[in-house]
């Protein structure tokens, strides 16, 4: 994709979801769909211990709001492009730092983090930037936990078409691109799911910043 066509796919996604925002946090869809990946998210934050933690692409905020309210934590930021997502997010918690910004050029000094989180929007981003800049705003040590949608399959080919925008890289291609941005790969499995919805069952990729 080349830079106007990328910056031309940010635009739609970020209109898109600020105007789907309202329709985000439907407690079904929130159940089913987003909350297995966040779980898995806080439990790998709570086993490294990480205290400066953001979310990238955090949506109408839930994780970050969560993150805040069952970790120990010292700071936690909140990250989105879309205007429409932080504005539900900023009525959840006035304890979390909503901030606007992209993932590939987030609002943190070097080494300001200890862990860099993304649920359900990686297929959204330039990922090898995004993952640059995940590895540039950790401290020595912090972790960056990804979830991505992996479908398996013919649902995997059909969803990942050339010709298709959002790309959801497979488990190999995952972790490529996590040693490719420096980090060593610490973990990988699939999210645990309903069995019914197991053809869509997403992935976490855990790496760490050497
Ligand atoms: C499906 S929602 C996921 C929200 C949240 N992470 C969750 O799991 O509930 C996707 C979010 O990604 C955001 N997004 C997409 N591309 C982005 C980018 N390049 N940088 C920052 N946010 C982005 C959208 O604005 C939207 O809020």
């Amino acid at each position: 994709m080349t830079s106007v066509q990328r910056r031309a796919f940010n635009d739609a996604v970020t209109g898109f979801w600020s105007v789907a925002a309202p329709l985000y946090n439907i407690p079904f869809l929130q159940r089913w769909m987003y909350q297995p990946a966040q779980d898995e998210v806080i439990a790998v934050l709570r086993e490294h211990g990480a205290r400066r933690i953001a979310d990238i692409a955090c949506g109408t905020g839930i994780l970050a709001d969560r993150i805040q309210r069952e970790l120990d934590t010292e700071a936690v930021y909140g990250v989105d492009m879309a205007e429409g997502m932080l504005k539900q997010a900023r009525s959840r918690s006035s304890a979390v730092k909503w901030l606007t910004g992209p993932a590939e050029a987030l609002p943190f000094e070097d080494g300001a983090l200890d862990a860099v989180v993304t649920t359900s929007a990686f297929h959204f981003f330039d990922q090898p930037a995004a993952l640059a800049d995940f590895h540039r705003v950790l401290a020595p040590g912090g972790v960056a936990a990804v979830t991505t949608f992996a479908p398996q399959g013919a649902w995997a080919k059909l969803i990942n078409s050339a010709e298709s925008a959002a790309h959801m890289p497979p488990p190999e291609e995952m972790r490529e691109l996590f040693s490719g941005a420096g980090f060593t790969v610490a973990d990988q499995h699939r999210v645990k799911r309903p069995d019914w919805i197991q053809p869509f069952a997403d992935m976490i990729t855990v790496g760490v910043k050497g």
